[in-house]
């Protein structure tokens, strides 16, 4: 039986209900995040934190910043909860501006926001960090504030459906002939010698593991330019990868069916690999 977090209190997964007219439900109106559990220490809180409430912020909910850090508790005890206290686990919550009857415009003061957790297992997908995975193109028709992690997804759900009904793991997303990020993952490219990422701004998602990664490098000593990269860059590149907290660095070996460089995972990915898994299981100091 698994226990989750709705408004206030711990409740079996079954018996956790919302109105229909949540406005999560009618409009996608709210604000989600997905934080890496690992032996029950939560990776990088601080960041999740405040990109939660930069976001709740950025489509004006009000949610206090005490709001915030009990979240952090809740987390923790669905962890515990539901067994998952040792490995590998998520963390997904969710905060919606409330239910209340339909109206584009915001509900009366003081309709509560609609608070939402859930803990899961996660299964490391340890071949697809070994092999690589495939990608396919897809034009990113998402609104002009992907830097909001707005619980409305359909551009990123169109695009992962197209990847997946292509048998491939990504959708890479282009806008205006440029590579913005993966559906639900930040893109690296190396072209030419360079290693470049979109800069961040209001067409890409602030990824968590986007900025370890960028951390990771600049203390490593690795050159990296955060620049847009052109479909053609993109097709002749020699490496691809993509982050995320649950892609952790993943090579894309194939794009559009076309093998990425020399088909394999590259030297960049392999080298960021090792230094983010370092970062991942330095608390709990045991290499996986
Ligand atoms: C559009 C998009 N870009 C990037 C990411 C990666 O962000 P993070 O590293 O914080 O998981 C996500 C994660 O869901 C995403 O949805």
């Amino acid at each position: 039986m698994t226990t989750v977090y709705l408004n206030g209190a711990f409740v079996p997964k079954e018996r956790a209900t919302i109105s229909v007219e949540d406005r999560g439900f009618i409009f996608g109106d709210g604000i989600y995040e997905v934080v890496r559990v690992i032996d029950g220490r939560i990776f990088e809180w601080g960041a999740h934190a405040a990109r939660l409430a930069r976001g709740l912020a950025g489509i004006r909910i009000a949610f206090e910043p005490a709001a915030i850090d009990m979240l952090k508790v809740v987390c923790e005890r669905l962890v515990n909860e539901n067994d998952l206290a040792e490995g590998e686990a998520i963390v997904y919550m969710q905060v919606s501006r409330g239910a209340a009857p339909r109206t584009h415009h915001f509900p009366p003061v003081g309709t509560a926001p609609t608070v939402y957790a859930v803990a899961s297992r996660f299964v490391v997908p340890r071949a697809d960090r070994e092999s690589g995975v495939k990608a396919i193109t897809f034009p990113d028709f998402r609104w002009l504030r992907c830097d909001l992690k707005t619980v409305n997804l359909l551009g990123a759900v169109l695009a992962r459906q197209a990847a997946t009904e292509a048998g491939a793991y990504e959708a890479i997303l282009l806008r205006d002939g440029v590579v913005t990020e993966g559906a639900a993952t930040n893109a690296f490219v190396v072209v030419d010698g360079d290693i470049r990422t979109h800069p961040l701004g209001n067409l890409i998602l602030p990824g968590v593991s986007r900025q370890v990664v960028v951390d990771l490098m600049h203390e490593n000593g690795i050159a990296l330019v955060e620049k847009p990269v052109s479909q053609a860059e993109l097709l002749r590149a020699s490496e691809i990868f993509l982050c995320g907290t649950t892609t952790d660095v993943t090579a894309v070996v194939a794009l559009d069916g076309a093998p990425v460089g020399s088909g394999a995972p590259g030297p960049v990915t392999k080298r960021l690999q090792p230094l983010l898994e370092a970062r991942l299981y330095a608390a709990v100091g045991a290499a996986r």
